[in-house]
């Protein structure tokens, strides 16, 4: 589905993505995990366009998008949950749902507001209230669910679990785990090592801008040396 190839990015001169390579294979959930400030969300911020590689190559189903803008990439079908939610706090959760870009329904993704509200049952009984009015979970909830209504063929999510109380993360991880039986691609960053192993198909881990290893998630959950020098753990 997507392969990135050696890309570099910088932020201002700052060298933060220095030789970044993976692959995400259709239909399968990749983890990606490391400390902080080591890239991660650069690397999902080049991928959906919102930060311009200096070198290097993103390809979509075989398509160059590494130059692309942001809104062209979101209609060839990834879709992003953004770090720390993002939800436009004076809107209603509603209109929150209904303003990201919808591309027509393909490949048995027809997600819809409705259909947010049915996997999320806590929106639909807020509907009308404000997004900056809703607890954490249901702000996480609210921006999965506009991350979705894009109808994205592969969703990034960055951090989802930041912040959330374990009963949350466990809710977290049961529709993580629906999407991936529909038939989502979905690229997860995560510091919630148990998170990841339990999800993931497959995991890199970032360390300075750089992937330093990846594997099968039963591998890494076996390497203590690799959880203790690149997770801390
Ligand atoms: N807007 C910015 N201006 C300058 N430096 C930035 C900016 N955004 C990120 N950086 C730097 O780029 C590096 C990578 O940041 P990034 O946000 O990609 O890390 P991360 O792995 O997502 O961290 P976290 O787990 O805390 O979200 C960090 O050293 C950070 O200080
Ligand atoms: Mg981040």
């Amino acid at each position: 589905m997507l392969k990135v190839r050696d890309i570099h990015t910088y932020i201002a001169e700052s060298h933060i993505l220095q030789g970044v390579s993976l692959e995400i294979p259709k239909g399968k959930l990749v983890a990606l995990l490391g400390r902080n400030g080591v890239g991660k969300t650069t690397l999902i911020s080049s991928i959906i366009g919102f930060r311009s590689i200096r070198t290097g190559s993103i390809l979509l189903e075989g398509t160059e998008i590494g130059a692309f803008p942001a809104h062209r990439i979101v209609r060839l079908g990834i879709g992003l949950v953004p770090q720390g939610r993002r939800v436009f706090s004076s809107l209603s959760v509603k209109e929150n749902l209904d303003v990201p870009y919808r591309c027509p329904p393909r490949g048995g993704n027809d997600f819809t507001t409705e259909r947010a509200f049915q996997i999320f049952p806590n929106l639909m009984a807020r509907k009308d209230h404000r997004g900056g009015h809703l607890s954490g979970g249901e702000q996480q909830m609210l921006a999965t669910g506009r991350g979705l209504v894009s109808r994205p063929k592969l969703l990034l999510m960055d951090e989802p679990s930041e912040g959330l109380a374990p009963l949350l993360v466990r809710k977290l991880a049961e529709n993580i785990g629906g999407f991936k039986e529909q038939g989502l691609t979905i690229l997860l960053v995560e510091q919630k090592l148990s998170l990841a192993l339990e999800v993931a198909d497959y995991v890199y881990i970032m360390s300075k801008g750089k992937i330093v290893y990846s594997g099968k998630p039963e591998d890494l959950a076996g390497n203590e040396e690799v959880k203790r020098r690149h997770l801390g753990i």
